[in-house]
């Protein structure tokens, strides 16, 4: 039989109660996590989102209690009315905040029964049931104090994003979901629409279109908590539906934007109680590829740096070397602070993992005793001595040497950069180093089709200095000089993490136009896609920039974790379904023919 609440009000969480509350009568309701019997004497331990208290049912005191509690199981919800008492010395739980105190009930009210859940809320993390069965039953993984903590820590970072941009004089202005094709790269997510048969409606990869709009429209500080869509290869660090804190600004400089970011992640890395750095050390593109290897670098790792190599190569025959520096490509490597001892398994392992960022093989040099070398064959004692000795290797270090394409080599070396410093435990803990990342170039070539594609996004304004570079690209024919072209694009990086992506925009349209040009499209392309924007930019457009922080990728930093469905509530799969909903779906045939649509079985 359950009891219905009534009027009875909660006096307290399951979290709050302390030594000043001894000889409190109080009202806790909650869900049994934990429930052990001693004859006259029963425990349970109450659980709410604020924590646990230990209520104690006493067949002496309270006899129609006591027998009620017997009839508990785990997650049954029920509330306790009782009195607050110190625990005797001995029984103490120093791990609860409310270990000093237990509550002596009175009286219980089962609200409800629960079946046995399919797997253990209370386990320790590495004995976690499979992922795929807590997203499947969400709802009950979301009661793991973990993931509560992570979603509250999320609502105040929310709370503290809004009241942050809104003290810089931003207004929060919402964007429409159902739009056309925006131009992040990824796959869109299409929605078909029922009035215009055979049209489509596109769910935005993000509002980039929309807050330069607002920008063109005057409302001149723009930002939103926004919802993206992306229909893209997921990663750890992706997901298919996701959050941006979606900022524009008019008449912004670089320097405006950037002290408007720090601001705003100083404040809320101090949710955390971090104070983080500011202002962030800036590094442009082609800095940060030469000397480690990544446009997201970690700056905590202080003394692995990529070392160019060449000039210790020069004049020797060895082939990969030879063939990389006569084709433009690159030797380079990076020294490890202590690897003369990695074995020669851990240098295999090594190997694997550089080859499969492109590289061919892993040179490697260990200072121990004595010099030993996968190099000394081919090179000789003196050729690796000095190889060591440009790469500023110190008795007892190791260099890991990559040669190839430079693209190939800022890749692998990069990534092993991380891989050492994670395995050989040189990565600080408790320490945030954030950094801006300028100067990206405006394109990239793509070798698969032969053509080039905007790194960032086709708004992104270029260098003043480099607009000669694209007229001249685009206007002249000397197509080689788009990849050498910089933009005012930067992303503040944190511990590793692309945490944002930005740019001062294009407000001038025979630049823009310049710019899909130079990407391939003609005049009649663009207007398909992009008519409505380039028609808005012949009315007056400030000059203006923005940025847009993932909040899923800042939460992950903040709750430190490396799973980004740890921080969102209702999160895809790796394979981007919903496991609970059991979505996507298939819908009714009445729906697919009011939309005009018919699936193709393959
Ligand atoms: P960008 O595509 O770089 O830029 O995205 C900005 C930031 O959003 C986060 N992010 C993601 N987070 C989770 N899952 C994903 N699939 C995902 N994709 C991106 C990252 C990234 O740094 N309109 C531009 C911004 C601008 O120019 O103002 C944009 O969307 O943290």
């Amino acid at each position: 039989m359950l009891d219905n609440l009534g009027n009875l009000e909660r006096t307290h969480s399951c979290g709050d109660l302390r030594p000043s509350d001894i000889g409190r009568e109080v009202v806790l309701m909650g869900w049994v996590a934990k429930r052990r019997d001693f004859g006259e004497l029963t425990f349970i331990d109450l659980r709410d989102r604020a924590g646990i208290t230990q209520v104690v049912f006493n067949a002496e005191d309270a006899p129609e209690a006591h027998a009620r509690a017997k009839e508990l199981r785990g997650e049954y919800v029920i509330a306790v009315t009782g009195t607050v008492v110190a625990r005797a010395e001995n029984t103490r739980n120093t791990k609860l905040a409310t270990g000093d105190v237990e509550v002596h009930a009175r009286q219980l009210l089962m609200l409800n029964d629960a079946r046995t859940p399919p797997f253990q809320l209370d386990a320790s993390p590495d004995a976690l049931a499979s992922e795929d069965l807590r997203l499947k039953y969400r709802y009950l993984d979301l009661r793991r104090p973990q993931l509560q903590a992570n979603l509250h820590l999320r609502h105040r970072v929310l709370n503290e994003i809004r009241r942050y941009m809104t003290a810089q004089g931003f207004s929060e202005i919402e964007t429409p979901i159902l739009i056309k094709s925006t131009p992040e790269g990824a796959r869109d997510y299409i929605v078909p629409s029922r009035i215009f048969p055979g049209k489509f409606f596109a769910l935005p990869q993000s509002p980039q279109l929309f807050k330069q709009l607002c920008m063109i429209g005057g409302l001149d500080k723009y930002f939103q908590i926004a919802h993206c869509f992306r229909d893209e290869d997921l990663r750890a660090d992706r997901q298919p539906e996701f959050t941006q804190l979606d900022v524009e600004m008019s008449f912004a400089t670089l320097d405006q934007v950037y002290a408007l970011i720090e601001g705003l992640f100083a404040s809320v890395f101090k949710l955390i109680d971090v104070d983080l750095p500011t202002p962030f050390p800036r590094f442009t593109f082609a800095e940060v590829m030469s000397r480690f290897g990544s446009d997201k670098p970690d700056l905590r790792i202080e003394n692995i740096e990529l070392r160019d190599l060449a000039q210790a190569v020069e004049g020797t025959e060895f082939p990969p070397f030879a063939s990389a520096l006569s084709s433009g490509g690159q030797v380079k490597g990076i020294v490890v602070p202590g690897g003369a001892n990695l074995s020669r398994k851990v240098l295999d392992d090594l190997q694997e993992f550089a080859k499969r960022y492109g590289a061919g093989a892993l040179a490697w040099i260990k200072l121990g005793d004595e010099i030993s070398s996968s190099l000394l064959k081919a090179l000789g004692g003196d050729v690796v001595g000095r190889i060591a000795s440009v790469a500023g290797a110190q008795k007892g270090d190791a260099v890991l040497i990559v040669s190839g394409k430079p693209k190939v080599v800022a890749a692998s070396l990069g990534a092993l950069r991380n891989e050492v410093a994670k395995r050989e435990n040189l990565i600080p803990a408790n320490v945030y180093a954030p950094l801006w990342v300028t100067d990206f170039p405006m394109f990239e070539f793509h070798e698969e089709d032969g053509r080039y594609y905007s790194m960032h996004h086709p708004f992104t304004s270029p260098v003043d200095e480099d607009l000669q570079l694209l007229q001249r690209a685009v206007e002249g024919g000397e197509t080689n000089l788009l990849g050498q072209i910089r933009t005012k694009a930067y992303d503040p990086v944190i511990n590793g993490v692309e945490m944002a992506s930005g740019s001062i925009r294009i407000h001038r349209r025979d630049v823009q136009r310049l710019v899909f040009k130079a990407l391939g499209m003609t005049t009649e392309e663009a207007r398909e896609r992009f008519g409505f924007f380039l028609d808005a930019l012949e009315y007056g457009t400030p000059p203006h920039g923005g940025i847009a922080p993932g909040i899923d990728r800042l939460m992950m930093v903040l709750a430190g974790t490396d799973n980004m469905r740890d921080v969102i509530a209702f999160p895809k799969t790796a394979s981007a379904a919903d496991l609970m909903i059991d979505a996507p779906g298939e819908v009714d045939p009445k729906q697919l023919e009011e939309l005009h649509l018919r699936v193709i079985e393959d």
